[in-house]
């Protein structure tokens, strides 16, 4: 798409239930069309992390498997947003998760003369989310997932992108996963109609395996790789 200005601008969301692969895909995304990577939980677990007072909000909210407020959640999403990384697009990933949220980001994007390209929906059984999450681990430093099964380390416990130590995270125990499809499934899921109608989804089939689902991914957004 092109902005106000004419220049060509990238904007995509990626929807999906916890443990679709979310994060595993923007990673490539980002690297293929050199996008910033912006994933609301990232910057939530930083902030967590780091003991600001932001963190300190939010912690609450995330270890009982439920969402931070929309206020909160978009004021964060809209001061990344001012960064001059994000002029030429992004992939958020993570965001939006409500309907006030999804409202929210095209007014900020509108007002910024940009405009969303697609929501790239990774849609995946519920039976394989609990796998997947039961077995990722995630580095400390850098945010990327791994999975004991489907994509260990090189070496065990240590990230392969930046040497990090991997851990799981706190809310990836079976109660707050269980209450996190509960929440995906009440409060996200009415996304799908949203970009829908706007003839902006794009469903992707993401039961297969982590290099097939790319694939898929960056056709359906124009990659010179898989033409
Ligand atoms: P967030 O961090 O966004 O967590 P989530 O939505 O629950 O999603 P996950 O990160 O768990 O899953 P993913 O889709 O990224 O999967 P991944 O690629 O890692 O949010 C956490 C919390 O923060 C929320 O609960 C909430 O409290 C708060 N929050 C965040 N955003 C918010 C917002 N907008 N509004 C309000 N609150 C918000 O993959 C999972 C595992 O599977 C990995 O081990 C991976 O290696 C493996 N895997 C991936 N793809 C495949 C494949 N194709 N085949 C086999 N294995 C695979
Ligand atoms: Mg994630
Ligand atoms: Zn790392």
């Amino acid at each position: 798409m092109k902005d106000s200005s004419g220049k060509k601008t990238m904007y995509l969301v990626l929807l999906g239930a916890p443990g679709a692969g979310k994060g595993t895909q923007a990673v490539v995304i980002a690297k293929e069309f050199k996008l910033p990577h912006l994933a609301s939980g990232d910057l939530f677990r930083q902030a967590v992390q780091k003991g600001t007072k932001l963190g300190e909000l939010v912690k609450s909210y995330m270890e009982k498997g439920a969402l931070v407020p929309d206020d909160v959640t978009i004021q964060v999403i809209s001061v990344r947003l001012n960064e001059p990384d994000c002029a030429k697009g992004c992939v958020f990933d993570g965001f939006p998760r409500t309907l006030e949220q999804a409202k929210a980001l095209d007014k900020a994007l509108a007002e910024r003369g940009k405009a969303l390209d697609k929501a790239i929906y990774i849609d995946v059984p519920e039976e394989e989310l609990m796998k997947r999450l039961g077995g990722r681990w995630v580095c400390r430093q850098c945010q990327a997932p791994y999975h004991e099964v489907t994509s260990p380390p090189k070496t065990s416990g240590k990230c392969d992108r930046c040497g990090g130590e991997l851990y799981q995270r706190p809310d990836d125990n079976e109660t707050t996963i269980k209450e996190r499809l509960k929440v995906y499934f009440a409060q996200t899921t009415p996304l799908l109609d949203y970009y829908q109608e706007k003839g902006k989804l794009v469903k992707i089939d993401g039961k297969l395996g982590i290099e097939q689902v790319s694939e898929s991914v960056l056709e359906a957004l124009g990659s010179a790789k898989v033409r």
